[in-house]
Formats: C-alpha cells, sequence, structure tokens
C-alpha cells in the first residue's frame, strides 16, 4: 500500500486517532486532552513535539499515527499504531523511519522508547531498526501491572564524522 501518505498531525485528526487508539491500546488508550496537550508542543517558536499521521487514499479514518517528543539531545517515542488492515505492509517501519528523522531534525543524539514486554510485533520493529533494550520498568502499564522494556537507539549527529572515523 505504497500509496499512504504520511503528513503532520492536526488537531482535527484527534477524533480519528481516538478511535485507532481505542481499537489498538483499549485500556491503555490516550484521552484526546493528552493529544491536544502533544499538539500544542508541535507547534511555536520551540517544538518539542513531532506527530504524524498515515492516510490511505479513499478510506475513511486514519492507517496509522506517530508520535515524538524531543527534551535535549533526548528524543522518545511517544506512540506509534497502525490500524489492522494495514499492519505488516511496511507502514510501521515508515512511521518508526519518519519519527527518527524527525529526531535527526532537532539535532538529537538518541531516541528511547518504552515496549510492553509482551508486545512482540513492536519489539521486532524495533530491534530491525537498531533499538536495544537497555532496562525494564516494572509495572509501567497499569492497569493490568505489565512491565515496559526501555529501548535505546543512538543517533549518528549531522556533522559528527566520529563514525566515519571509527569505520576506516
Ligand atoms: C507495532 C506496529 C506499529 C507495527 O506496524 P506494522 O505496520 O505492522 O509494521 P511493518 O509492516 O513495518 O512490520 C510488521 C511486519 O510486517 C513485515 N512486512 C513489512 N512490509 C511487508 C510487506 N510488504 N509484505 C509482507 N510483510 C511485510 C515486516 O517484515 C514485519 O515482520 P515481522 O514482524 O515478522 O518482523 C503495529 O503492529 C501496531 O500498530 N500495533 C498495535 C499498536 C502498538 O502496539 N504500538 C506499539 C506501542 S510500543
Amino acid at each position: 500500500m505504497t500509496d499512504v501518505v504520511l503528513r503532520a498531525m492536526r488537531w482535527w485528526d484527534i477524533d480519528p486517532v481516538l478511535a485507532l487508539e481505542a481499537e489498538l491500546f483499549a485500556q491503555d488508550a490516550w484521552s484526546a486532552g493528552m493529544f491536544w496537550s502533544e499538539l500544542a508542543g508541535a507547534g511555536g517558536p520551540g517544538p518539542t513535539r513531532d506527530y504524524v499521521v498515515a492516510e490511505a487514499p479513499d478510506e475513511v479514518g486514519l492507517a496509522g499515527y506517530a508520535g515524538l517528543a524531543v527534551a535535549g539531545d533526548t528524543a522518545e517515542v511517544m506512540s506509534i499504531a497502525v490500524t489492522g488492515a494495514h499492519q505488516g505492509t511496511g507502514l510501521g517501519a515508515r512511521l518508526l523511519t519518519r519519527l527518527i528523522e524527525g529526531a535527526e531534525a532537532f539535532g538529537c543524539r538518541e531516541v528511547m522508547l518504552e515496549v510492553r514486554v509482551d508486545n512482540e510485533p513492536a519489539k521486532r520493529l524495533y530491534a530491525r531498526f537498531g533499538f536495544q533494550r537497555i532496562g525494564v520498568r516494572r509495572g509501567y502499564y497499569q492497569p493490568g501491572n505489565r512491565d515496559a522494556l526501555v529501548m535505546r537507539k543512538e543517533l549518528a549527529v549531522r556533522g559528527d564524522t566520529t563514525e566515519v572515523l571509527r569505520n576506516g
């Protein structure tokens, strides 16, 4: 489904995003207020958020979305989701690529994320992108008392020649 288009999330996307949240995250779904707050951080003179949606032509609703928060030189994947009909088509990989490019554009040195220990598809996606497990947060997901893996991916900062020199 290569005709799926990625674009910046806007306030009018919040309702369809909430529908996707309910489908995919059930009791862990974010509220409208959380998305309003995140989008407030995506605009203005010093943005700290980067949210994107995926739209398929001729389809009602969204195919997916993803969001990133930045603090200093660390970016955090806040959310990434692909609706059931589009899973397994490479859209998750496109969204994650877009977030990593966003983190690089912010000048970040690393991207962090949390993922439920039992979320195998997401863990495979992150591993494919070079995220490494650096810790566990016990009981991070409530209710349900599920643990989270904390994962990290180091970024090559633009203009940083260390990697090039090291690799000869
Ligand atoms: C995790 C998630 C975002 C992945 O999205 P996705 O669109 O399915 O991801 P991709 O299509 O890029 O990759 C999924 C699989 O499809 C495969 N794939 C990708 N493109 C493909 C194609 N054209 N044909 C066949 N398979 C393909 C990938 O190799 C991958 O296989 P693997 O899981 O065995 O490694 C999605 O499962 C999701 O939204 N889950 C629910 C919400 C969630 O848990 N979010 C993460 C919270 S931390």
